[in-house]
């Protein structure tokens, strides 16, 4: 990577009158960036800002963040931390917001992304790409409820064709949303078929908040791509950074890690996922992220099947023990069979 693209990526940006540090951030992804895991990123460093998991913006406003799965942080974290909620009543949005700020957390970020059919069915995330004037008065309402910074992260929306994208970024600018996060794919694509970073530069260059590109950066390379490609703000990295939680450090440091990395970072994972969680919760986020961990490997899907039959975490335990006998090769790219 460039000199100029690594200083770029350390510089702090303004995000509706807060400050950040750098340029790379945790996408929000349900099921994996749970508290277990953001704890284990803050540890490698690195991530200028995460993101939740989505929460119900429904249940926020009376949720116990002590026994909530979903909504529940450490309050060391608050400071980079920006809640996402899902919902389709601006009111509802603007309760739910209300409560996020009153907690502390950096911002709030309005899910019009999500495009799984439980989601949308209740006419919540992609689907209010349907609905733009919906969606904008979600985001009027909660700008008008709160102080703090208001995100927003959309996808491309039902057909490919950058227009109605960069219509509604100017929209949401217009609506009071401090930065965007675009995904440039289509719903209900689920992931299928490369993101069209060229719409993220439309998108970039219709506004004048920060926009977070996101979609495939899995490297170093891929991240000074999408930056020289679409003159991003900053870029949100999702599932390169489960499958390697100290890919911030690595991509704005330059720093190198091994595949010994694997078994130490693993096993501290699950120390914190049953610090956080009981044994049934705990154990079924840890499938979900090894299979991700497993396609940087060689002989991942070995390593995959293996950990994801354990019975219990004594059984991974063991298993890690013997894998950090002899740990396998990385690869710089993942295999994208895994994703
Ligand atoms: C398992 C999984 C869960 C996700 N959950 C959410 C979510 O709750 N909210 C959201 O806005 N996006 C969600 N996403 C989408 C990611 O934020 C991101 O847009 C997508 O993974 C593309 O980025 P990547 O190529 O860096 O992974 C999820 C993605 C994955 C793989």
């Amino acid at each position: 990577m460039k000199h100029e693209c690594r200083e770029f990526l350390n510089t702090p940006l303004d995000i509706g009158g807060r400050r950040i540090d750098g340029r790379l951030v945790l996408a929000p992804m349900s099921g994996l960036g749970n508290v277990a895991f953001r704890e284990l990123l803050a540890e490698y460093g690195g991530a200028a800002l995460m993101f939740t998991e989505m929460c119900s913006a429904k249940t926020v406003p009376q949720e116990n963040r002590h026994v909530s799965p979903v909504f529940s942080w450490r309050d060391a974290e608050l400071p980079r931390l920006v809640c996402q909620i899902f919902g389709s009543e601006p009111e509802t949005m603007a309760a739910a917001a209300r409560r996020i700020e009153s907690e502390g957390f950096f911002g709030v970020d309005l899910n019009f992304g999500c495009a799984i059919a439980r989601i949308c069915k209740r006419n919540c995330g992609a689907a209010l790409l349907k609905s733009p004037e919906r969606a904008v008065r979600i985001v009027e309402a909660v700008r008008r409820a709160v102080r703090f910074p208001v995100f927003v992260k959309f996808r491309t929306g039902w057909e490919d064709r950058a227009a109605p994208a960069v219509g509604l970024a100017r929209q949401f600018e217009a609506a009071g949303a401090d930065a965007l996060t675009f995904h440039p794919r289509v719903a209900p694509d689920r992931r299928a078929r490369p993101p069209r970073w060229a719409y993220i530069g439309r998108v970039k260059a219709a506004v004048s908040i920060p926009v977070f590109g996101n979609g495939n950066v899995f490297s170093g390379r891929d991240c000074e791509s999408m930056m020289s490609q679409t003159d991003c703000d900053g870029v949100a990295l999702g599932r390169a950074a489960v499958a390697k939680p100290w890919i911030f450090r690595e991509i704005a440091n330059g720093e190198a890690f091994g595949p010994e990395a694997y078994g130490e970072m693993l096993n501290r994972l699950i120390d914190l996922l049953e610090a956080h969680y009981d044994q049934t919760r705990a154990i079924r986020r840890f499938r979900k992220t090894v299979v991700y961990m497993a396609a940087y490997l060689r002989y991942g899907h070995a390593f995959n099947k293996n950990l994801r039959n354990a019975a219990d975490f004594e059984e991974i335990r063991m298993k890690m023990a013997d894998f950090c006998q002899k740990p396998p090769e990385l690869s710089e790219e993942p295999n994208l069979n895994f994703f």
